[in-house]
């Protein structure tokens, strides 16, 4: 993938105010602190575009970002979190609603990218979320990230324990990290392939 440019294009809670579906769309789920938005910065080789924090819950609206690039362009689309404790109630209610609305209703969305913490097994919240989208029929793309924290060893051990948890072939898992980049060229090669399906 080239990248000329990628631009922020708005937040939203509502689709009355997502952006037009000129383009095809991919999201990224996860956790709250799992990594997305630092994943959506370096496959767009930006430092800075999408805010990460060491504070878990950062992310509460929906962020859409227009990427022009070659040999395609497309919409990036940073989902608030799941299953942090600390964010507040009224945030909570309004989380469940607002998902089920982007990902039933968004006719552009071409795959959804999940995004799971190497060192952890999936928790029933991730489970959950992939059964939500195959229910609205949704392409996932597994994403396991952070894999600069564990040796070779660990990485091999911890992949077949997600792939068994998830009832995955560990082939379909795609290894990332954000400190190391590796890992980039084969998420885009997942996106393109969900782009073009
Ligand atoms: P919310 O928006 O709060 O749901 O979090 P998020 O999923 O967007 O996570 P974010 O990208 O903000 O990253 C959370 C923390 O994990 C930050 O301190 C990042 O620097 C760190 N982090 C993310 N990806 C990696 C990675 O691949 N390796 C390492 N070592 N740290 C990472
Ligand atoms: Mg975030």
């Amino acid at each position: 993938m080239h990248i000329h440019q990628t631009t922020f294009i708005k937040s939203a809670v509502k689709p009355a105010d997502y952006p037009p579906i000129d383009l095809p769309e991919i999201a990224f789920a996860g956790r709250s602190n799992v990594g997305k938005s630092s994943l959506i910065n370096v496959i767009v080789e930006r430092k800075a575009l999408v805010r990460t924090s060491s504070t878990p819950g950062r992310t509460q609206l929906i962020n859409f970002f227009q990427v022009t690039g070659v040999p395609f362009s497309l919409n990036l689309v940073d989902l608030p979190g799941y299953g942090y404790a600390k964010v507040p109630l009224d945030v909570k209610r309004q989380w469940g609603p607002m998902m089920e609305r982007y990902l039933s209703g968004r006719e552009s969305l071409k795959g959804v990218v999940l995004i799971l913490d190497i060192r952890r097994i999936p928790s029933d919240e991730d489970l959950q979320m992939l059964s939500w989208l195959r229910s609205y029929n949704r392409r996932p793309i597994i994403v396991l990230t952070k894999c600069d924290k564990v040796t070779k060893n660990e990485r091999a051990k911890q992949t077949a324990a997600i792939a068994a948890k998830l009832q995955m072939d560990k082939s379909q898992l795609v290894h990332f990290s954000a400190l190391s980049k590796d890992g980039r060229d084969a998420v885009w090669q997942a996106i393109q392939d969900a782009v073009e399906a």
